[in-house]
C-alpha cells in the first residue's frame, strides 16, 4: 500500500491539484476584462504561481468554513481590482525589485522614523524636509501612523478610522502619494504602518457593528456576556494594565464586551471569519498602491486567538501573516513586510522568512545594548546574540535603540540564567535603573504600564536623556556630558555595522531630551510614551549646528559613523560572528564580506578603560595593518600587546581585500 502514498500525479486529494481545480473554476468564474492584454497576462502568471501556497495557508486557517471557495473568489477578484489600479511606475519598480531582493541589504541603508506632524507640522511640509533627510543619509524613512484616527487620544495614531484616508490636519491622500513619489526618487523608500491587528472604534465596520448590524459584529471579537472573556482573561498577558485590567471592554449601548488588546478604543479584529481576511487584504493593498516599499506589520504577534493560550504567535497568526504576503507578491511585489514583534526572541525569529516578513525589528539587540549600559557589562549581550543573530540570509534585521515605544526587556530567561543572572529580579534592576531610581544611574526615563499584580514594568525616554546627557546637562557637568556623548556614540555604532538596517528615531540624531509637554495635555498624560516623541523644533536643530555643544558632538559623531558605513560594503550584505573577548566589559564582532572585507567591531561598555588581548585577533584579522575607520587611522595591530580602549570607545577594524 505505503509505495502509493507518494505518488504526486491524479491523486484527487493532493493539495497542488485542489489549488488548481479551485483556481481554475475561480477565474472561470469572474470578470478579468477590465484588465488590459498585458496586465492580464502578468495577472494570470503571478496568480499562478502564488495561488497554491494561498490556497494552501488559508485552507489551514479556514478549514471548518464550508464556503471557503465562496470567499476565495471574492479574494482573487480584490487582487485582481488591486492589481488593475497599481501605477505604472509601481510596476516598474515591482520588476526591479524582484531582481534585486536584497536591497534592504546594502551599507547605503540607513532609517529613520518619525511622526509627521512632530517632525514637519503635516505633509507637504515633509516634502520640504527631503534635503534634510538626504543630507542624513536616509534612505528609509517610517512615517508613523498618519490615517484618520479619532480626535482626542487615538494612541498616536494606530486606531485608524479610515485606512484610505489620511488625518486631514496632516494633508491628504494625493499628498501622501506625491511624496511617496518625491521620496522614490530620491532614493529614500518610504514605510507605512499595515495595522491590522484592530480598527479604531469609530472606524466604518465598528459603526455598523455597534448599530446593530451582525455581519460587521463578526468583524470583531464580541461576547454577550463575561463568560468567555474570563476564560480567555486567565490566560491573556496584560498589555496596557493601566488603561484597563483584562483584556475586553464593555460596550453599554449594544450590552456586548468586545476584545481590546491595546486601549478600549482599539477594537481587535475578527481573523476567524475569512471577510475580515479579505477585507484587510483590500486596505493593504490599497496602502501598497500608494507607493511605499515596505509596510509595518503593527501588532502582528496579536492577531489570532486560541482559548487557553496566551493569544500571541499562535501558528495560525503566521499563516495568515504569510497569506498576507502571498497577496502582496500578486499585486505588489515591490513592498517587503516589516515585522513588529515585541516579544520573546525565539518567537521574533519566526516571522523573519522570505515568505512571511523580510524585516523584522530587532528588540533583543535594543533591549542588550541598554542592559550592557546600565551593568557595563556584554556578557548577556555576547551569550545572546551568539545563538540568536543570525536570520534567514534574504531577509534583513532592523535594528535600532530605542523607537516610539517603550522598551521592554525581551531577553531570555534561559540565557540570563545561563550566565547566573535572575531574569526576573534582573528586570526589575533595569527599570529601577533606567528609571533614574537605582543609586548612581545616569538615566532619566519614565516607567511605562506598571502591572501591580506581577510587578512588570517597561521604560520609556529619549536616547540622550536615558544614555545620561540630561542628568549630566542638569548637573552642569562637562565630564558627564563627555561620558552620555560617548554612551550614544557607542549605541548608534552598533546597529550601524552590525549586519541590517540602522533605524534612527527621528530627534536622536540632534540629542534631544525627554520632552514632559505631554504632562499638560489630557489626551496623552496616561501615555508615557509621549516622552520620547519629541517635537523637532528649530532651536533643536540649531543646537546641533552649534559648535561645542554636546548636540552638537553627537550630531557630527553619528554623521561620521554614517559616512563610514556607507562607504564600505563589509557593512551591508555581509555575515555577522559575535567574538568573546575575554573581557567581560567589551562586545565584539566580525563581519566578513563575500568580496573578502572583514570588519571588526570592538566596543567598550563600561567607563574605565579596558584592554583585550589582541593574540585572538590573530586568526580574525590575519594582516597586522588594518585601518581604523573611527580614528581614520592605520592602525598597526601589535600580537604581544593588549588593545586598549578609553571608557566606551569603539573602534572599527577594517581589512581591505
Ligand atoms: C504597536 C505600536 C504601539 C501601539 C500598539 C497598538 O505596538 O508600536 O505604539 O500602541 O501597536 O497598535
Ligand atoms: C508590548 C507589545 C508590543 C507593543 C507594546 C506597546 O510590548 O508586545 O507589541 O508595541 O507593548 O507598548
Amino acid at each position: 500500500m505505503s509505495q502509493y502514498k507518494h505518488m504526486p500525479t491524479n491523486n484527487p486529494h493532493n493539495p497542488t491539484n485542489e489549488s488548481k481545480k479551485c483556481l481554475t473554476r475561480i477565474l472561470a468564474a469572474i470578470d478579468l476584462s477590465f484588465l488590459n492584454k498585458t496586465d492580464h497576462k502578468l495577472f494570470l502568471s503571478r496568480v499562478e504561481q502564488h495561488f497554491p501556497s494561498l490556497f494552501d495557508l488559508l485552507l489551514q486557517v479556514y478549514d471548518k468554513h464550508y464556503d471557503l471557495h465562496y470567499h476565495l473568489q471574492q479574494l482573487v477578484e480584490t487582487l485582481a481590482s488591486n492589481f488593475s489600479q497599481r501605477k505604472a511606475r509601481l510596476k516598474k519598480k515591482d520588476k526591479q525589485r524582484l531582481a534585486d531582493p536584497l536591497w534592504h541589504k546594502s551599507e547605503q541603508m540607513l532609517g529613520m522614523a518619525c511622526y509627521v506632524d512632530l517632525m514637519a507640522g503635516d505633509l507637504a511640509g515633509l516634502l520640504e524636509k527631503i534635503p534634510y533627510f538626504k543630507e542624513l543619509g536616509l534612505t528609509y524613512l517610517h512615517l508613523m501612523p498618519l490615517y484618520k484616527s479619532p480626535e482626542g487620544d487615538s494612541d498616536g495614531g494606530y486606531a485608524v478610522s479610515d485606512y484610505r484616508c489620511v488625518n486631514p490636519t496632516l494633508g491628504t491622500t494625493k499628498d501622501l502619494q506625491r511624496l511617496a513619489e518625491a521620496l522614490s526618487d530620491e532614493g529614500i523608500s518610504l514605510v507605512l504602518d499595515f495595522v491590522f491587528n484592530h480598527t479604531a472604534d469609530d472606524h466604518a465596520w465598528a459603526k455598523a457593528a455597534r448599530a446593530g448590524d451582525s455581519e460587521y459584529q463578526d468583524y470583531y471579537l464580541m461576547f454577550d456576556d463575561r463568560r468567555m472573556p474570563d476564560q480567555y482573561d486567565a490566560t491573556l498577558r496584560e498589555i496596557f494594565p493601566s488603561v484597563r485590567r483584562g483584556s475586553f471592554s464593555y460596550l453599554p449601548d449594544i450590552d456586548k464586551w468586545v476584545w481590546t488588546t491595546f486601549n478600549n478604543f482599539q477594537w481587535d479584529l475578527n481573523y476567524g471569519n475569512p471577510a475580515v481576511f479579505r477585507a484587510i487584504v483590500d486596505e493593504m493593498l490599497f496602502l501598497a498602491n500608494l507607493g511605499c516599499d515596505s509596510l509595518r506589520l503593527d501588532a502582528l504577534a496579536f492577531i489570532w486567538k486560541d482559548l487557553g493560550t496566551v493569544c500571541e504567535n499562535r501558528p495560525k497568526a503566521h499563516a495568515l501573516i504569510k497569506a498576507f504576503n502571498s497577496c502582496l507578491q500578486i499585486v505588489a511585489p515591490a513592498v517587503v513586510f516589516k515585522s513588529e514583534a515585541i516579544v520573546h526572541p525565539d518567537e521574533v525569529v519566526k516571522y523573519i522568512a522570505p515568505n512571511e516578513c523580510q524585516l523584522s525589528y530587532n528588540p533583543l539587540l535594543m533591549a542588550l545594548l541598554w542592559n550592557s549600559l546600565a551593568t557595563q557589562k556584554t556578557r548577556l549581550i555576547t551569550q545572546s546574540l551568539s545563538h540568536r543573530f543570525e536570520i534567514n540570509p534574504h531577509c534583513s534585521w532592523v535594528n535600532y535603540v530605542r523607537c516610539h515605544d517603550d522598551i521592554g526587556w525581551t531577553f531570555d530567561d534561559g540565557d540570563a540564567a545561563h550566565l547566573g543572572i535572575n531574569g526576573y529580579n534582573h528586570r526589575l534592576f533595569l527599570n529601577q535603573f533606567y528609571t533614574g531610581r537605582f543609586e548612581g544611574s545616569f538615566a532619566l526615563g519614565l516607567g511605562f504600564q506598571e502591572n501591580p499584580e506581577n510587578g512588570d514594568c517597561r521604560v520609556c525616554g529619549s536616547l540622550a536623556s536615558l544614555a545620561g546627557l540630561q542628568q549630566a546637562l542638569e548637573r552642569n557637568s562637562p565630564e558627564l556630558i563627555a561620558l552620555a556623548i560617548k554612551r550614544i556614540l557607542l549605541l548608534n555604532s552598533v546597529i550601524l555595522s552590525i549586519g541590517g538596517v540602522p533605524l534612527l528615531y527621528a530627534g536622536d540624531e540632534l540629542a534631544m531630551l525627554n520632552d514632559y509637554s505631554f504632562q499638560a495635555d489630557p489626551h496623552k498624560v496616561h501615555d508615557a510614551r509621549w516622552v520620547n516623541r519629541p517635537l523637532i523644533t528649530q532651536e533643536a536643530l540649531n543646537l546641533a549646528h552649534q559648535t561645542g555643544t554636546p548636540q552638537y558632538a553627537v550630531n557630527v559623531g553619528l554623521r561620521k559613523l554614517i559616512a563610514a558605513r556607507k562607504k564600505h560594503p563589509v557593512f551591508g550584505n555581509a555575515s555577522t560572528q559575535i567574538l568573546r573577548t575575554g573581557n567581560d566589559h567589551c562586545f565584539a564582532y566580525l563581519r566578513m564580506a563575500e568580496n573578502g572585507e572583514r570588519l571588526l567591531a570592538i566596543c567598550n561598555f563600561s567607563a574605565l578603560e579596558q584592554s583585550i588581548s589582541a593574540d585572538i585577533l590573530h586568526n580574525l584579522l590575519p594582516a597586522r595593518e588594518v585601518t581604523d575607520l573611527i580614528e581614520h587611522n592605520p592602525f598597526v595591530i601589535d600580537f604581544s600587546k593588549p588593545i586598549k580602549l578609553g571608557a566606551y570607545q569603539v573602534i572599527w577594524l577594517y581589512l581591505k581585500v
